[in-house]
């Protein structure tokens, strides 16, 4: 049980004692020292409700309250809140029980599957900024999810469909490279352009393009192999990003669109069975009673096309019933910019409605806010076009070079360069993740790569210093017996102790940015100790103890950076 559920579970069980069954107990983390470690403030509520005096009722409650060995100090204060000091012993043997176990006392009872959908790029286009939010906040919450235990499927909802398709592989054939070994696609962008201008310039080539979208979705075998060539090329180049980027997507988790294709007449199919499709000025729409626009009409969700073409929605709906039915999965995440948060209610309200899913699925748009420039404008270049993930990254690795090498100018330059790796890609992802995830941030190089405040080099800082105090200290062993009697061991054990709780929470509230404080607070928290109380230079059992409670940080420390996906580093 973590810290929290054992205190709520002791003050529920206290606040039935004195006669309020049932009343929540309200227990979170003290917001002030003064106030004990943590404070329990349901008594108000509960004495509300049953019109008692909430001092009083607070006095019974302190009386049942059964905390032996758990706490040191148990006060009232103010109008009946319940401060509460956790026992340095228990603090101790909390912090020595989560070091032992592999996940750190955060796994998840009981397990479950959990569908999480992200990055998605469009694959006619190479990955651009707007595809660094869902990628990497869904790879942090991949990987928190599997630490936790449960089987996560990864589903890369690529967008390798549609009409743009035809036009590429028609240029393609156009710039006559459909006979070529190797595609000259470096530049998918530049590729992507030229179709598109040759599109818009000559009707035979865009005659052409549509007939050859035709094909594409009948299956014809020479177009098809050329669209499969096509998106090998820019899948690839999707790989390489995710390779820099750290992050886990592999082939076997490409799902597109285009991967639902057969079943989209079903999907029609089915909704014109249960009577929920309308035509509507030739489309087929779904009506829906919780949509209603300004003027209270209801707002329609095409479903398919008047030519017969299925929609974006369309595949969606697929690939709803194919992870609710076929993966059997009992929670579904879309991590998908804010945007499309219309698209995806209409989607999980008809996909209820329509049962393709049962009720106990959970659906949830894990939406994101954009990404600003430092103009607060939408992230573009100087001349106001896109700016590609991959000159991003570059330049976060040419920033941080330079930053490594202002620092550490003797260092190898291999050795630079791979620091600055780990830093510059670290500081562009922690960045994002240090954010809550549904508002807008500036993308900012110095704040992000600067060694002080709520970043990335902080952090990865924080870790050398162990990494250094462990060598110079030579051998020691990790799981001696801690004994925590300075205010500082208190305060970084109490923060050790709360990881579980903040793992379930970054789990059930889908948010990083949880972590990312929490990170921040116990790289604090160490340095605080660090200052306050000497490691090497102390004697016997004290400095067993405190290397230990090195070790834990350093573990802790390491284990959340790696479920961000961020790097460590022994030295920088
Ligand atoms: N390809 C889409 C885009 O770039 C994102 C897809 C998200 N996933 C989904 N199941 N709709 O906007």
């Amino acid at each position: 049980m973590t810290v929290h559920a054992l205190l709520s579970a002791r003050v529920a069980a206290a606040l039935a004692a004195a006669g309020a069954v049932d009343a929540p107990p309200v227990v979170q983390l003290s917001s002030k020292p003064e106030f004990g470690d943590y404070q329990a403030n349901g008594v108000m509520g509960a004495a509300k409700a049953l019109k008692l005096n909430p001092r009083e009722l607070a006095a019974k409650v302190v009386a049942a309250l059964q905390l032996d060995g758990i706490a040191s100090k148990v006060e009232i204060a103010g109008p009946g809140f319940i401060n509460i000091t956790l026992a340095d012993g228990f603090l101790a043997e909390t912090v020595a029980r989560q070091q032992a176990d592999v996940q750190l006392g955060a796994g998840a009872h009981p397990a479950q599957k959990v569908v999480i959908d992200y990055s998605s790029p469009n694959l006619a286009k190479e990955m651009h900024v707007g595809h660094l939010r869902s990628t990497i906040i869904g790879d942090a919450l991949a990987r928190v999810l599997a630490f936790q235990g449960h089987q996560v499927l990864r589903q890369n909802h690529v967008g390798d469909w549609g009409t743009q398709f035809g036009m590429l592989t028609a240029y393609l054939v156009q710039t006559e490279q459909a006979g070529r070994d190797e595609l000259a696609l470096d530049d998918l962008e530049a590729f992507y352009r030229a179709a598109k201008q040759r599109f818009d310039e000559d009707a035979a080539f865009a005659d052409q393009a549509r007939d050859y979208v035709v094909k594409l979705q009948g299956g014809d075998v020479r177009v098809r192999a050329l669209w499969q060539r096509f998106l090998d090329v820019s899948l690839a180049h999707c790989e390489a990003v995710y390779a820099r980027l750290g992050v886990q997507l592999t082939r076997d988790d490409v799902m597109g669109e285009s991967a639902y294709n057969d079943d989209l007449p079903r999907v029609v199919e089915d909704l014109r069975a249960q009577g929920l499709l309308t035509e509507d000025q030739g489309a087929q729409v779904v009506f829906l009673d919780e949509f209603r626009n300004k003027e209270g009409e209801a707002q329609a969700y095409i479903i398919q096309k008047q030519d017969g073409g299925y929609l974006y929605s369309t595949s969606d709906l697929a690939a709803l019933r194919h992870r609710a039915g076929r993966l059997a999965a009992d929670r579904l995440l879309y991590v998908v910019d804010a945007r499309q948060g219309l698209h995806f209610q209409q989607l999980f309200t008809l996909g209820r409605k329509a049962a393709f899913i049962p009720e106990a699925v959970a659906t949830e748009h894990v939406a994101f806010g954009t990404m600003m420039g430092e103009d607060g404008k939408p992230f573009k270049t100087r001349s106001g076009g896109t700016v590609k993930l991959v000159e991003l990254l570059d330049e976060a690795e040419r920033r941080a070079f330079d930053l490594v090498s202002g620092k550490n100018p003797d260092l190898a330059e291999e050795k630079r360069r791979s620091i600055a790796r780990a830093v510059g890609i670290g500081a562009v992802k922690y960045a994002d993740l240090s954010k809550h995830r549904t508002s807008d941030y500036i993308f900012d190089w110095n704040t992000m790569l600067s060694f002080e405040g709520n970043t990335a080099p902080y952090l990865q800082y924080a870790y050398t210093r162990l990494a250094s105090i462990f060598r110079a200290a030579g051998p020691f062993e990790r799981h001696a017996r801690l004994m925590l009697t300075e205010p500082a061991e208190h305060a970084l054990a109490l923060q050790l102790a709360q990881f579980p709780d903040l793992i379930a929470q970054v789990a059930a509230e889908t948010c990083p940015h949880f972590l990312c404080a929490y990170l921040y607070q116990l790289a604090t928290k160490f340095s605080r100790f660090y200052e306050a109380c000497p490691v090497l230079k102390a004697e016997g059992e004290a400095r067993a103890s405190r290397l230990a409670l090195c070790a834990a940080a350093a573990n802790t420390l390491k284990t959340g950076l790696d479920l961000l996906g961020i790097g460590v580093l022994e030295e920088m």
